[in-house]
């Protein structure tokens, strides 16, 4: 066993996933053994690929899997349209209780929009306006006349996402936390949501600044002067949508890294979907898998090989030669993960 090497391997879930999805898995599965990190993977099935072998895009033995090894990454995934199939993405989230999405966001690219964004977006993932319970209501002939949803948030889910929020925040060495909400106007929904999440805070204002700010305010403030933000705590909606914001800042969907978060399993993923117009081509950017991957490695307490992981990328991208198509360059897949390889320190 090389000095890199860990004592004890850690058992893990890996789906492959659709589209790009095998490209970058390859690409990212390489650099996690280039790094030592010792992890045992079961293949597993979802999406497309197992539709085709199950006739279910969410196969029992792979949600049996994730239950027993609590810790998956995955590849991008279709769900077939039609045929009745529930998004395998929400049957993941309610299925672990994942209640937490983490994007980061940080500028990798010295030519990109912004040299200086180095933000962590934390999304409550169950709650809010994305719960479903909507419907019409008809008047005279009009069956659609009006629309009616509701938004539910539970103090229960905003004390546990916003306890999450400032450990993840003290684990990862960062210094101030953004409450994002619209209290001003959804005063109920939204006024929970950061009465509970101050409350939370103060535990911990000895070690984090707690601050709060207005969603349309913040999405301004994220554009004008991005690296005043630090950690970002909102909901469910606000989230979805700052997070894509925070992406674009630091180069867009290649570069765009998730975590899904629950009291006892964790997946990890790209933002990004299974690119139809450029799978088997080989040249997909791995990077967000590999960021992605960074994340596990965190996640299980491997933080020097996450760092090392994050410099090796960092190195490549700054260097500027190795890159793929959508970054402007005309590097494959496999040349830029061999070069994010030889970068490892
Ligand atoms: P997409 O993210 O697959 O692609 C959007 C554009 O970005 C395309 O031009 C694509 O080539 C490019 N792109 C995405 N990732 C890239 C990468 N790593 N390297 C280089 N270019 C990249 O979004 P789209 O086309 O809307 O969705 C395609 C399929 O993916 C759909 O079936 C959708 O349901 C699924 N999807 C799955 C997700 C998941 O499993 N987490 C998330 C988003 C979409
Ligand atoms: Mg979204």
């Amino acid at each position: 066993m090389s000095s890199q090497q860990h004592a004890f391997s850690v058992p893990a879930t890996l789906i492959v996933g659709d589209g790009i999805g095998p490209e970058i898995v390859d690409a990212t599965v390489g650099v996690l053994k280039a790094l030592g990190a010792g992890i045992d993977w079961e293949y597993c099935d979802a999406g497309l690929a197992a539709v085709k072998l199950y006739g279910d895009p969410l196969p029992r033995s792979t949600l049996e899997s994730i239950r027993r090894t609590r810790l998956a990454l995955k590849g991008p995934l279709i769900t077939p349209v039609g045929g009745g199939y529930r998004s395998i993405n929400v049957t993941l989230r309610k299925e672990f209780q994942l209640f937490a999405n983490i994007r980061p966001a940080r500028s990798f690219l010295p030519d990109g929009l912004f040299k200086d964004v180095d933000v962590i977006l934390i999304r409550e993932n169950t709650e809010g306006l994305y719960v479903g319970v909507e419907h019409y209501i008809p008047i005279g002939d009009d069956p659609r006349a009006v629309a009616e949803a509701s938004g539910i948030i539970t103090r229960f889910g905003c004390r546990r996402v916003a306890e999450f929020a400032c450990q993840y925040a003290l684990k990862t060495g960062r210094k101030k936390i953004t409450i994002v909400h619209k209290a001003n106007i959804l005063k109920a929904l939204t006024g929970l949501f950061l009465e509970t999440c101050q409350e939370v805070g103060r535990q911990y204002q000895d070690r984090l600044t707690i601050e709060e700010r207005i969603i349309d305010n913040c999405a301004m403030q994220l554009i004008i002067n991005p690296a005043q933000f630090d950690v970002i705590l909102t909901t469910n909606m606000f989230g979805d949508i700052l997070s894509d914001e925070c992406a674009g800042l630091v180069g867009g969907l290649g570069m765009a890294p998730g975590a899904n978060i629950g009291a006892d399993t964790a997946i990890f993923e790209a933002v990004h979907g299974s690119a139809p117009d450029i799978s088997g081509k080989g040249i997909a950017n791995p990077t967000a898998l590999m960021l992605a991957a960074a994340l596990m490695l965190d996640h299980i307490g491997q933080y020097h090989n996450a760092e090392r992981l994050r410099d090796a990328i960092k190195q490549t991208l700054q260097e500027g030669n190795v890159r793929t198509p959508d970054l402007g360059g005309n590097a494959s897949t496999i040349q830029y993960a061999e070069a994010v390889i030889r970068r490892l320190g």
